[in-house]
């Protein structure tokens, strides 16, 4: 039987470093004897350049059959100083993220030892810090209605707006992930001015009722911004919601050195949804030099959630650790003492953490 996944690469550097994420589910396949089919489709400013839609109804019927995606990054920087284009690329990402239901949003944050050097934090700061975001995904002030201008064109608004629903079930799954971690969660809201954050603070604290042997804190979101860069090892799981979570985990991205290093998965009722949590990075795209890893560590997620390929997934991580070990880097995580032949093209990275892969899996079988 065949694990049919949908490879949608989308825009800019999405291409480059979706490649390397698919070509590790493929080595992974041949080293343990899984059989993958992949199938490809367009999303974001590619789909609107080929099809004038950034989510064609091809791209949705194919991610709905697929038993997961992995996507790539999306954007463009001709919408982007343009407020009065109506079609965007990101309305095909939204669209999908709604469509299928994937409400729940997990980013981990965790800094590999070799690159404490690559953080702008301090290295006692971050050494050691670890931390799982729950991010509600198909909420919030991305999808509240009203939104849009008035007459006049002199006001624009959007609605924050969430349901005591869709808080339940994004905090019932991180509590249960905290249950199998180091029992703690920060709920982060802005309680103290929002009414949508007031519920969502009411929700979580009756929610926690279930979970008795996990601690539950409530941060303002202001607070969680400060909190995260002055002590990050206090965090466990953090619970937010889309917009806080949109900016919070681009922040806690620094603590691992870079975005470029992290992955994410999308979960909910529809196919799972996994992807790096970096954009397109127009300034560098077709340069070859974009770190593939956060594709890769993405495909590890994918092999984990959507197949329970446990093994597979910590494989995939330990081949990415001892590349990293040897001493490889891509230029946004190298450092003043990395020596210049240490620095590595996207597919010289990856093709490093695809020999590593059969090595680490000998090892492990050993
Ligand atoms: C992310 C991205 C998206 C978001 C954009 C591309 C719509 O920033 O996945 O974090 O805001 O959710
Ligand atoms: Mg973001």
């Amino acid at each position: 039987m065949f694990k049919r996944i949908l490879v949608i690469p989308g825009d800019g550097i999405g291409t480059e470093v979706t490649y390397w994420g698919q070509k590790v589910i493929q080595t992974i396949g041949e080293i343990f004897g899984h059989q993958f089919s992949f199938d490809t489709a367009l999303l974001g400013h590619a789909a609107i350049k080929a099809e004038g839609t950034p989510l064609p109804e091809e791209t949705l019927v194919k991610a709905k059959q697929a038993q997961a995606i992995l996507f790539g990054a999306i954007g463009h920087p001709m919408y982007d100083n343009n407020p009065s284009a109506t079609v965007r690329p990101e309305q095909g990402l939204l669209g999908l993220r709604k469509a299928l239901g994937l409400y729940c949003n997990i980013r981990p944050i965790f800094l590999f030892e070799e690159l404490i050097g690559a953080s702008s934090l301090k290295p006692e700061v971050v050494r050691g810090a670890d931390i799982l975001f729950f991010r509600e995904l198909t909420g919030d002030v991305y999808f509240g209605q009203p939104r849009g201008r008035s007459q006049d064109g002199q006001t624009a608004f959007d609605t924050m707006s969430y349901s005591r629903y869709e808080v339940e079930r994004i905090a019932h799954k991180a509590f249960q992930a905290a249950r199998e971690r180091r029992k703690k969660v920060h709920s982060v809201d802005k309680a103290n001015v929002l009414e949508s954050s007031r519920l969502w603070r009411e929700t979580v604290t009756q929610v926690a009722q279930h979970y008795p042997d996990v601690e539950l804190h409530h941060m303002f979101v202001d607070t969680a911004a400060m909190a995260l860069i002055k002590n990050p090892r206090q965090f466990d799981v953090v619970l937010t919601g889309n917009l806080f979570g949109d900016i919070l985990t681009d922040e806690a991205s620094q603590i691992a050195g870079s975005m470029g290093m992290l992955a994410s998965a999308s979960i909910g009722e529809g196919t799972g949804f996994y992807e790096p949590i970096h954009g397109s990075a127009p300034d560098i795209a077709g340069k070859g030099i974009a770190n593939p890893i956060a594709s890769i560590l993405s495909a590890a997620l994918l092999l984990e959630y959507a197949f329970e390929l446990t093994v597979e997934a910590r494989t995939v991580r330990r081949a990415v650790a001892l590349t990293l070990q040897q001493g490889w880097r891509t230029s946004d995580i190298a450092d003043a003492s990395t020596p210049q032949e240490y620095i590595l093209s996207t597919d010289a990275i990856g093709s490093k953490i695809v020999q590593n892969l059969a090595r680490v899996a000998q090892v492990a079988n050993a």
